[in-house]
């Protein structure tokens, strides 16, 4: 079993308020407080080509299965793929992408964003093509940043998180596959691994179902590249921005 004292904050209480506190410079190596993993993580879209151990893997798998879930359901499987079955997931994404295939994800979204939201989706993607130095109207560019999107970042692992079929239709599943695939990236980044959860590779559920074995009474949810970073990859350095408190939270019944 994995050594547990990895994530328990040592030296500063679990408790520190981490207002004012800047995300960390990008190190890839283990962190070992819990804050050091929240502020450290950041998504890697830029993968070392070396494999991840199984024991490794299933370590990973077994801490973020600590999360919480309702009334303690677990509703979360996880198909980890590498190798040959990954790689044809890839070619299947690029193929049915190029061919104008629309998105055929289990994943429900609700169309495109608007206001705030939209806002920060364009900063975060400016953020992005600004390290890896595409130009607004470098159409090719962009096109090969969206292939390598539907390839997994070339990751040379993807956990492919489902749930059972027979809970499908409400949201407290998709909810506890939230909490589990969050508690992934950061156990795999309290041990040198980095993570992108993406929609992107699962946008050709078909794809993913058939190569990664997946049977029909499983929802596909979502994927999850996961690696050893490349520190030499442009974009992996790149410090996603949030709201502050103020914007984000309304305190109810406090003094002041
Ligand atoms: C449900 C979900 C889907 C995502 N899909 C993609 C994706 O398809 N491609 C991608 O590059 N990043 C994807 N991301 C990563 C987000 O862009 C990223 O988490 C966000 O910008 C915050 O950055 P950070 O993870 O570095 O803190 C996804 C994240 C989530 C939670």
């Amino acid at each position: 079993m994995a050594n547990l004292g990895l994530l328990r904050p040592r030296g500063q209480s679990a408790m520190t308020p981490v207002q004012g506190k800047e995300p960390m410079k990008p190190s890839v190596g283990p962190a070992s407080t819990f804050d050091d993993v929240v502020l450290g993580r950041r998504s890697i879209r830029g993968y070392k080509p070396d494999p991840v151990p199984k024991a490794l893997i299933r370590e990973v798998i077994e801490m973020a299965m600590r999360a919480p879930s309702s009334l303690n359901t677990q509703p979360w499987n996880f198909y980890v793929v590498a190798g040959a079955p990954l790689d044809r997931i890839r070619a299947g994404n690029t193929e049915r992408n190029l061919a104008g295939v629309p998105s055929s994800r289990e994943f429900r979204g609700h169309g495109e964003y608007v206001g705030t939201h939209r806002e920060r989706q364009i900063e975060i993607a400016k953020q992005l093509f600004a390290a890896m130095g595409i130009e607004r109207h470098d159409q090719e560019k962009r096109k090969d940043w969206v292939l390598r999107g539907f390839r997994q970042f070339d990751a040379p692992v993807s956990v492919v998180v489902t749930y059972d079929r027979s809970i499908h239709g409400g949201d407290i599943a998709p909810f506890d596959c939230g909490a589990v695939a969050n508690a992934l990236v950061n156990a795999a980044w309290s041990r040198g691994l980095g993570c992108v959860i993406n929609s992107q590779g699962i946008m050709q559920s078909p794809v993913v179902r058939e190569h990664a074995g997946i049977p029909d009474d499983q929802v596909i949810m979502i994927c999850i590249a996961m690696g050893y970073p490349d520190e030499s990859f442009p974009a992996n350095p790149v410090v996603s921005r949030r709201k502050s408190v103020d914007d984000a939270a309304v305190f109810v019944g406090f003094d002041e």
